[in-house]
C-alpha cells in the first residue's frame, strides 16, 4: 500500500515526514505566558504521535496581544526558556516536527476563558484596553477598541519579529503567523472590521499591505532554511465580508515573500457568520487557493477520518492535513491512520513494542484488508 497522507513534504530545509498536523489550540494554561507541565504533556503526547508536525497553540506577541490573561506568549525570556523546555522533550523524544503559530488577538484580546463564557474581561478583573485596525467593537456589547496609529503599528510588527528571534532560540522548526480566526491580522484584512481611511484600508490591496508588511519583516527574521506559513481564514462567512477571491489574491502576494504553505481556515471575524458545518467544510477553500497560485496548503475542519484525509491529499485539493479536537480526542491518530490505511507510521523507539506488526493477534485491521 502506497498513501498520499503519509508520503513526506519537504518545505525548506524541513522534512516533514508525513502530511498530517496537530492543528494548533489554545490552552488557557500558561502561567504569565510560560508553558507549564500541562504544556509538556499536552505537547509530549502529540510528539510522540507520529503526526509529521505538531503546530502550539496561539503563541501572542506581546501581553495585550493575548486573548486570555492565561494565554501563551513569546516576549520574555521566562517565556522562551518554558518553551525549550517542552520543545527539548518533544525533539528528544518524540517524532514530529514543532511549529509556533505567532499572533495577536486585537479586538478579540483581554477576554474570559471560552468555557466560562469568552466575555471581555472588566477592569477588575484584569481587563486591558484592545487594539484593532478601525474603532470597531468584535459584537455590539463588547468594548471599543483602540485603532492602531502608524507608531502602534510599528510596534506590533516589530513584536512579532522579536517573537520570531525568540522562536528561533527556542528550536522550533517552522513559524506560523495567524492571519486567520478574526484576530489582529484577520481584522486588517476583512473589510467588516477594517475601515480604515489610510493606505492601510479601502481596497483589498490596502487591507493585505499590514499583514504583508509584517510577514516579510517575520520572514526576514527567521532563517532561510527553515519554513514558515500563515494561517487564514478563507472567508467571514458574512455577507460583505472577506473573500476567498481576496484569499487567493493575498496567497499570490505572501508566496512572493516567501510563504511555504497557506492553511486555509474560515470565520471568526463577525459573530454574525454561519457556518454549514460539516466535515472537511474547508477543503474548498484550500483546493481554490492551491489550483489558483500552486502554493502548498493545509486544510483543517472536522477532519477526524482516515480515509477522508487520505482522499483529501491523494486528490490534490490539500497537501497537509490538520486535526484539531480529533487530536485531542486520539493523540496517536497518526498511528491508528496509518494501521487503518494499512502502512507505517514513524514510532518513537520506547513505543516499539506496541506496534501492531509485533501483536498480530490483537490487530487484525491491516490483516484483515
Ligand atoms: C480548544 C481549541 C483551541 C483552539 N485554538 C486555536 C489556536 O490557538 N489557533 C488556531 O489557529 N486555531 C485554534 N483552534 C482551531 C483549531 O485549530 C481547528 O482549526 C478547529 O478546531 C477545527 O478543526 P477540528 O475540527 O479538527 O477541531 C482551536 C480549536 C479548539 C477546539
Amino acid at each position: 500500500m502506497t498513501s498520499a497522507l503519509f508520503s513526506p513534504l519537504q518545505l525548506r530545509g524541513l522534512t516533514l515526514p508525513n502530511r498530517i498536523v496537530v492543528s494548533p489550540m489554545c490552552q488557557y494554561m500558561s502561567d504569565d505566558g510560560s508553558a507549564n507541565d500541562w504544556h509538556l504533556v499536552h505537547y509530549g503526547q502529540f510528539a510522540l504521535g507520529a503526526a509529521g508536525l505538531v503546530m502550539t497553540e496561539m503563541t501572542d506577541v506581546n501581553p495585550e496581544a493575548r486573548i486570555t490573561l492565561k494565554c501563551a506568549g513569546l516576549y520574555t525570556d521566562a517565556q522562551e526558556t518554558a518553551a525549550k523546555r517542552v520543545v527539548d522533550f518533544c525533539k528528544a523524544f518524540g517524532v514530529a516536527k514543532l511549529g509556533v503559530q505567532l499572533a495577536h488577538a486585537g479586538r478579540k484580546a483581554s477576554t474570559g476563558h471560552p468555557a466560562t463564557g469568552g466575555k471581555p474581561l472588566t477592569a477588575a478583573e484584569g481587563g486591558w484596553k484592545t487594539l484593532a485596525p478601525s474603532a470597531l467593537p468584535y459584537a455590539p456589547d463588547w468594548p471599543l477598541p483602540e485603532a492602531l496609529d502608524k507608531a502602534g503599528m510599528a510596534k506590533v510588527k516589530a513584536d512579532f519579529v522579536a517573537a520570531v528571534k525568540r522562536a528561533e532560540r527556542v528550536g522550533y522548526d517552522l513559524i506560523e503567523f495567524h492571519g486567520g480566526h478574526g484576530y489582529l491580522i484577520h481584522q486588517f484584512l476583512s473589510p467588516l472590521s477594517n475601515q480604515r481611511t489610510d493606505e492601510y484600508g479601502g481596497s483589498t490591496e490596502n487591507r493585505i499591505r499590514f499583514p504583508l508588511e509584517i510577514f516579510a519583516a517575520m520572514r526576514d527574521a527567521w532563517p532561510a532554511d527553515k519554513p514558515m506559513g500563515i494561517r487564514v481564514s478563507a472567508t467571514d462567512w458574512v455577507e460583505g465580508g472577506w473573500t476567498p477571491e481576496e484569499t487567493v489574491l493575498f496567497a499570490k502576494e505572501l508566496k512572493k515573500l516567501g510563504c511555504d504553505y497557506v492553511d486555509v481556515s474560515s470565520g471568526g471575524v463577525d459573530p454574525r457568520q454561519q457556518i454549514p458545518l460539516a466535515p472537511g467544510y474547508n477543503v474548498q477553500f484550500a483546493a481554490k487557493v492551491k489550483k489558483e497560485t500552486g502554493v502548498v496548503t493545509r486544510t483543517v475542519g472536522l477532519i477526524a477520518d482516515a480515509k477522508l484525509a487520505e482522499e483529501i491529499v491523494a486528490s490534490g485539493r490539500a497537501d497537509l492535513i490538520a486535526i484539531g479536537r480529533g487530536a485531542m480526542w486520539d493523540p496517536r491518530w497518526a498511528w491508528h491512520a496509518a494501521e487503518e490505511l494499512g502502512v507505517d507510521a514513524p514510532y518513537p523507539v520506547r513505543a516499539t513494542p506496541c506496534l501492531p506488526s509485533l501483536r498480530p493477534q490483537i490487530f487484525t485491521r491491516r490483516a484483515a484488508k
